[in-house]
């Protein structure tokens, strides 16, 4: 069997995309068996937070579509990118080489970069915390300005496990303000999982900057992955979306307009985004882009009976 056919192999009998069966292939060596390989796919590191509008359930299927990852993207040579990173579900799939990820999100920025350079202290920090109301309102209250980057990234994970559906709000004054969320013993540090991602991140990038910048940085080849803020879907969902960092019309044409360049630029790029007429009409003059639609079992509203499938789209320019 050659090494392509091995690779190959890997990909579909443990279906995972054929960047990370290329690497279990690389880590294994002559030494490759089935056992082998299932240890290191079992012990892959994964996303440290729930985040809305994560993106792993529709992985799978992005790829059946042979829309993910782009074919002719050679991960040992080029780099990955993903501006709006939030919990990174596409990187922690991939898990390539060389990575840029970035968000406007400091605290989970930081986070990041903790679990990058300072897990042990984190792991302490986060092991002192108790699943309690009061407790949780303690802490929630912290002024994020008078914290070290540790602590920062402690009671960022802590809330997001403790906190109602994961979910991450601020109000005016920039305070986090989601409510205490009911679990049976939520896990508040995974530390197995946290020192898999913090190796994961070793050679990675992680800034605290607007999705624009990579234009400096992404060349011919390079693979980027756009998951923004999505368009509303209706008036009411819109509403929710008036805050301080509203991404409508003028935000998703600037976003149009990245896309564009960076696809003339030659590089693969994709975007995930709400399949409403506004989203289908900027992306349907880019030359050689696609809108594919994909299915996904996202709640639509709050309500239950409004609860069902959507579809979204997939741009792509391959
Ligand atoms: C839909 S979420 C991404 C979800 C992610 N793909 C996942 O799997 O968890 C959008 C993210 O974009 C970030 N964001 C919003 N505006 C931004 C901007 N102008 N530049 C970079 N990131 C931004 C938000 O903080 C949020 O984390």
């Amino acid at each position: 069997m050659t090494r392509e056919q091995a690779i190959k192999k890997i990909e579909q009998s443990f279906d995972i995309n054929p960047i990370f069966a290329r690497k279990v292939y690389e880590l294994l060596g002559a030494n490759f068996s089935v056992e082998k390989a299932e240890k290191i796919i079992k012990s892959k590191a994964k996303p440290f937070v729930k985040w809305v509008g994560g993106k792993r359930q529709l992985l799978s299927q992005f790829r059946k579509m042979n829309l993910y990852p782009p074919e002719k993207f050679d991960a040992m040579k080029n780099s990955y990118f993903e501006p709006f990173v939030g919990g990174g579900a596409v990187f922690f799939d991939l898990l390539p080489n060389k990575a840029f990820l970035s968000d406007l999100n400091n605290d989970l920025v930081i986070t990041y970069n903790v679990i990058k350079s300072d897990v042990n202290a984190l792991i302490k920090s986060l092991n002192k915390h108790i699943y309690d109301k009061e407790y949780f309102l303690k802490i929630r209250a912290k002024d994020v300005n008078k914290l070290s980057d540790v602590e920062i990234a402690s009671r960022f994970i802590y809330l997001n496990r403790t906190g109602f559906n994961g979910m991450y709000r601020v109000n005016s004054k920039g305070q986090f303000n989601v409510p205490f969320g009911k679990y049976t013993n939520p896990i508040i540090c995974d530390e197995d999982n946290l020192r898999k991602v913090s190796e994961a991140l070793k050679n990675v990038e992680i800034k605290h900057q607007d999705y624009k910048a990579i234009l400096k940085k992404a060349k011919k080849g390079d693979f980027i992955y756009f998951d923004p803020p999505y368009y509303p879907v209706s008036k009411t969902a819109s509403f929710t979306s008036y805050t301080a960092d509203s991404f409508l019309d003028k935000e998703q044409l600037e976003l149009r307009n990245t896309f564009a360049e960076l696809s003339k630029r030659g590089c693969f790029v994709m975007l995930s985004n709400s399949d409403v007429p506004f989203i289908n009409k900027i992306y349907s003059g880019i030359k050689g882009v696609r809108i594919n639609k994909v299915q996904a079992g996202r709640a639509i509203n709050s309500k239950s009976t409004g609860r069902g499938k959507v579809t979204e789209v997939l741009v792509t320019n391959y």
